[in-house]
């Protein structure tokens, strides 16, 4: 049988698709790259915000045309299928089976299953071990970098986040399954890692993810290793003393803040004010001048004031975010923040989140710009020239570059390489290959 994946959200699903992929391929099946060559499709869903749900369901909608003309399986895999359950086979009819966050292994069972023609099937019990999949299962993607699984679920309780109802509770995998996985890969050719979690620094799979950093940095050959998401009650100074010291772990930290306002703060349940994510930043002393930083927002919390507002201005700037993240905010089922009114006008909301975006962008370019002229180590992620000529790649501060290589150079997709930075937009940076 011939398969496709189509794949939203965070690298989370990202790295799932590239589990239930392999496990698909080990039952004989052939992963093709469009809808039409597919007899099965499978769609990793995500549903962090409302519109994240539209896209899920404006795709359902396409698939059972699809399915009105030709044989089809569909599959609903992801965040999604955990919180909607069996209520997803009422609102698409079309949908052969249903897989939870936490039954990835069961796919195979369930695949076979719709192909002996049974109807709505569905698995989205909560399997202890769903955190310790064979990694040589796992095929892929053709990335530069490999995503591996430290911790799944999350135990804070922020009230406007599906993820703990759609992801449960955090279960940790050993250390000594991660360093072989990453050994493993190592020997594969990737010289570069993200270890991924929905809170990867409240790690606790046999030591503190501090620690884990520094054993995974002694394989040799293994370049940089990137690492997301964090909560700024679990950034240790430990944490930060590994993040400006050690040279393998990539200068770069995602530290969500998601308001300015204490008040707000308080509301969502982040446990902490804005003064104290301040002072956790100040846990990187000196070494914070090389360290990339950026967060993520919510604008147009359940009654956010305009001085609430203004209190997330003014930490955009003093905590000078190199980049950030923002969205409105989106009721979600389920959640706690549901008791609140979501009483600001979409208008509002979306004014808010344009000035906030717009002083991102001239904070960003300013970041950007005082990067010209400088060399830095950046890795290949194309395999070949753009349209416009020029290579892509990354920098271990996890900035896009476009890179000019001169004439008859080819260099090889996923080396890191030097390179001097000519230029600087919002989005990119112009750089020239060092020989
Ligand atoms: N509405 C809007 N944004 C949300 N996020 C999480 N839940 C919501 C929601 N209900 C944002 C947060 C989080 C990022 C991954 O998504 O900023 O850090
Ligand atoms: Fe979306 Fe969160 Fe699920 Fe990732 S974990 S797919 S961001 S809801």
């Amino acid at each position: 049988m011939k398969f496709h994946i189509e794949t939203w959200g965070c690298q989370m699903n990202d790295h799932d698709s590239e589990k239930l992929s392999g496990l698909l391929v080990q039952e004989g099946h052939e992963p093709v790259a469009s809808v039409a060559e597919a007899d099965l499709v499978l769609l990793n869903t995500c549903s962090i915000r409302e519109k994240a749900v539209h896209k899920v369901y404006s795709e359902l909608g396409r698939l059972r045309e699809e399915k009105e003309q030709r044989p089809l399986l569909i599959g609903v895999v992801g965040c999604l299928a955990q919180q909607e359950k069996e209520s997803l086979f009422r609102r698409a009819p079309q949908v052969d089976f249903v897989l939870g966050t936490m039954a990835v292994k069961q796919l195979p069972k369930l695949v076979e299953e719709a192909l002996a023609g049974r109807k709505r099937l569905i698995d989205t019990q909560e399997y202890p071990d769903n955190h310790l999949f064979p990694p040589e299962v796992t095929q892929r993607l053709p990335m530069a970098k490999a995503l591996v699984t430290i911790i799944e679920g999350c135990d804070h309780a922020c009230t406007y986040c599906v993820v703990p109802s759609t992801r449960g509770p955090e279960r940790h995998r050993p250390f000594a399954d991660v360093l072989a996985e990453i050994r493993g890969l190592v020997g594969r050719d990737f010289r570069e890692v993200e270890l991924l979690g929905q809170n990867v620094n409240s790690y606790a799979g046999g030591c503190t993810f501090a620690e884990l950093l520094n054993r995974i940095s002694e394989i040799d050959g293994l370049e940089w290793i990137r690492f997301t998401t964090s909560h700024p009650m679990n950034f240790t100074r430990e944490l930060a003393h590994v993040l400006v010291t050690n040279p393998k772990v990539a200068p770069f930290l995602h530290l969500p803040i998601q308001s300015g306002s204490d008040r707000i703060l308080r509301r969502m349940g982040r446990q902490y004010t804005a003064e104290e994510y301040l002072e956790r930043l100040e846990y990187l002393g000196e070494g914070r001048k090389g360290i990339r930083l950026s967060t993520d927002f919510i604008v147009g919390f359940p009654q956010e004031t305009d001085e609430d507002f203004e209190d997330t201005l003014r930490i955009l700037d003093k905590a000078a975010f190199d980049a950030s993240f923002s969205f409105v905010y989106s009721p979600r089922p389920g959640t706690p923040a549901l008791r609140y009114q979501d009483d600001i006008p979409a208008s509002m909301k979306s004014e808010r989140l344009s000035r906030l975006q717009a002083r991102q962008t001239e904070l960003t370019l300013q970041s950007h710009r005082r990067m010209i002229g400088s060399i830095v180590q950046a890795r290949i992620e194309s395999h070949g020239p753009t349209e416009s000529g020029h290579w892509l790649a990354r920098t271990g501060q996890w900035q896009n570059v476009h890179l000019a290589v001169g004439a008859g150079i080819l260099p090889p997709f996923g080396e890191r390489v030097a390179v001097k930075i000519t230029d600087a937009g919002p989005h990119f940076l112009r750089a020239e290959l060092v020989l």
